[in-house]
């Protein structure tokens, strides 16, 4: 009689938690399908939309964005004596660097863009790699020079922009345009424009709630590893300009730098003359046979232990029989 009856407990007790557990596992499903389905939009739709694997979004250059409202106006990019090829800018009393100086002056760090095409002019079988393109000066530069290009940024109206500049200049099919951040890995990051400059990107890493940004202030961090399968095998020149995630992208890129020939990197220099990054990056990059020079004068290689006093733009050369 008794131990029937504990055995009854028991079964009703064992009921009860099976009913419980699937009760709770019925709303555990819901809710991490609800947040999951919630956080994972963008990445669904930019994975629909390209039909890629991974969350490389490759830009339809062929879209007409020449009426979007931030395009205050085109002008000409004239460096020295490379030809000349149409730019929009920005209003220049909201970005009042590069488009103002574009307006003014008719192009923007020259000097390095120059530097640039005479290391491309010295091997045609470079190809030239634009992160942190901004509105494209340096990728609008290499194209009309007649050198592929694969230029990547956060920031969906520099590429709006930059599309209308290449179909201007009838540039369209030298350059392969990406919307992505670059990051360690992949991530939703928001930005804030800066508000002097509009091309340059205040980052914000890891971003959960994603219903305060929008497709204005917001991409799609990937890994440099991301990008490789699209340039294995390839030689390049990179100029890196990501509002200090260098080394986050070369954290994320160490596979890039196995199986893509990276011959130059030029990076700026003056977010990292001090900081623990700059140590890091230097690590990274004399691991893997890189020295630095000076990008305007290339006879002579810095020393690590002047890194403080650096230019402010460091071009690192990985085969040193292009010293010149
Ligand atoms: C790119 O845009 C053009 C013009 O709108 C369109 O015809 C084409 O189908 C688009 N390509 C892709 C891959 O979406
Ligand atoms: C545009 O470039 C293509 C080759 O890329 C060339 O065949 C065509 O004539 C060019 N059109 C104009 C208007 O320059
Ligand atoms: C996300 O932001 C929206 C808009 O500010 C807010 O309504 C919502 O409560 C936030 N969600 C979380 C989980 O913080
Ligand atoms: C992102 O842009 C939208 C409008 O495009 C704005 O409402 C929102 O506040 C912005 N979010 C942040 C975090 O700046
Ligand atoms: C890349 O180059 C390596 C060495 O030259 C070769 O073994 C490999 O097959 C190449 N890979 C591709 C995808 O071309």
């Amino acid at each position: 009689m008794f131990s029937r009856k504990i055995i009854k407990r028991l079964i009703l007790a064992l009921l009860l938690a099976c009913v419980c557990y699937s009760v709770f596992f019925v709303i555990y499903v819901l809710v991490k399908y609800t947040i999951t389905g919630r956080t994972n939009t963008k990445f669904k739709s930019a994975r629909d939309v390209m039909g890629l694997e991974n969350e490389v979004r490759v830009f339809n250059t062929s879209m007409d964005f020449s009426s979007a409202k931030q395009i205050h106006k085109c002008v000409f990019l004239k460096v020295n004596t490379l030809e000349s090829t149409p730019i929009c800018v920005y209003d220049p009393e909201v970005d009042l660097f590069v488009s103002k100086y574009i307006i003014n002056v008719g192009s923007w760090e020259k000097d390095l863009i120059l530097e640039v095409v005479s290391i491309l002019r010295g091997d045609p079988s470079l190809e030239f790699l634009d992160f942190g393109c901004n509105i494209g000066v340096y990728t609008l530069a290499v194209a009309k020079f007649g050198r592929r290009v694969t230029a990547i940024d956060a920031n969906r109206k520099n590429l709006e922009m930059l599309t209308t500049s290449l179909q201007m200049g009838n540039l369209t099919g030298m350059v392969t345009l990406i919307w992505n951040a670059l990051s360690d890995k992949i991530e939703l990051v928001g930005f804030k424009e800066r508000e002097t400059n509009v091309g340059a990107l205040q980052m914000i890493s890891g971003v959960m709630n994603n219903s305060i940004f929008t497709d204005e202030n917001s991409s799609i961090a990937i890994a440099l590893d991301d990008l490789m399968p699209l340039l294995r095998n390839r030689s390049v020149i990179i100029k890196m300009d990501i509002e200090a995630f260098e080394l986050k992208a070369m954290i994320g890129g160490k596979k890039f730098f196995e199986e893509v020939d990276v011959k130059f990197l030029l990076m700026e220099w003056v977010h990292h003359k001090d900081s623990d990054d700059g140590a890091r990056i230097i690590q990274f990059l004399t691991c893997r046979g890189f020295q630095p020079f000076n990008p305007i004068v290339r006879s002579v290689s810095l020393k690590i232990e002047d890194r403080k006093s650096w230019p402010e733009d460091v071009l690192w050369i990985k085969d040193l029989n292009w010293v010149i």
